[in-house]
């Protein structure tokens, strides 16, 4: 066709519909049947999105691709009691925190609640050398619970004070323990990982006192038992966590404070993933 003919057809098509207005109630509710099939195929989106994070979750839970520093690390923190998460546990913590390294998610690694050092050496182990691990815990005795805690974490506790607590196999129990700082640093040493040629720093005081990361958080391990524990911890890491950075919550299936304070914590917070793996998963999506 050429530049005339073109031009003549398109001036009587814009004529027609000048001359034909279209039905605006009409578009309108063809509007709105197009946004809710958005909603329906965003909120698809949205849950094969994390169905997809969870099976590969899953996934790299079960199949463990460990290097053998990693693995032999991880037989020996069992062997010699240093924490009590097992293999299983102590091998998903290690992948977690190689994930993190392969996707180069930027920021520190964290544990609060290290007791004898064990998953703080396993993470150690699997992180890059020169990559910051901060590791908090009074090195004492437990603090003791709070109002919010439920009844199982006060009668646990009540044994604790009460100086009947027994370690793994009957040893002595953690928190009686005369320098459980200096073992702690220690372990680090005999296993392979010490401190000061791993980035690595022991910080001893409440969690009250000394959790206060100032820069982004790539990873964090909380394991601090009771409710003020964690929630102090949510309250100060999860503003530094890195997108795509990720917590793993020890005591969520555990103890009664520690599941409570995660749920007042994120309940309506957006932007975050909880993930019911093994342990809790919590993975920031969105800044
Ligand atoms: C279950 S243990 C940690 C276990 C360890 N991650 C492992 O691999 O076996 C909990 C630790 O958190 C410490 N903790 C709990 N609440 C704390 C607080 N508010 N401040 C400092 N340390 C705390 C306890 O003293 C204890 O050493």
């Amino acid at each position: 066709m050429s530049e005339v003919g073109r031009s003549q057809a398109g001036s009587s098509t814009l004529t027609e519909a000048r001359e034909m207005p279209e039905d605006v109630e009409e578009l309108q509710r063809r509007l709105k049947r197009v946004r809710r099939r958005l909603k329906t195929v965003e909120s698809e989106l949205r849950s094969t999105t994390s169905e997809l994070r969870r099976v590969r979750g899953r996934l790299s839970e079960a199949r463990h691709d460990l290097p053998e520093d990693v693995e032999r690390t991880i037989r020996q923190v069992t062997e010699e009691k240093l924490s009590f998460l097992g293999e299983h546990h102590l091998r998903n913590l290690a992948t977690v925190v190689r994930d993190i390294e392969a996707a180069g998610i930027p920021g520190v690694l964290l544990e609060t609640g290290t007791a004898r050092g064990g998953s703080a050496i396993v993470i150690a182990a699997a992180k890059a050398a020169e990559r910051p691990l901060k590791v908090y815990d009074v090195f004492d005795t437990i603090p003791p619970p709070g109002e919010q805690d439920g009844e199982d974490v006060h009668e646990r506790y009540r044994t604790i004070a009460a100086g009947e607590a027994r370690g793994l196999d009957g040893e002595v129990y953690y928190g009686y323990r005369e320098d459980l700082h200096g073992e702690v640093r220690e372990s680090f040493a005999r296993l392979g990982c010490p401190v000061e040629e791993h980035a690595v720093d022991l910080v001893k005081g409440l969690f009250e006192d000394t959790v206060r990361p100032d820069g982004p958080v790539a990873f964090a391990h909380l394991d601090g038992d009771w409710y003020d524990s964690t929630m102090v911890c949510l309250e100060r890491i999860v503003p530094r966590l890195s997108v795509g950075g990720r917590l793993v919550i020890d005591d969520y299936y555990n103890w009664s404070g520690c599941q409570r304070a995660v749920h007042d914590y994120f309940e309506g917070r957006e932007g975050f993933e909880l993930l019911q793996r093994a342990k809790l998963h919590v993975v920031r999506l969105a800044p």
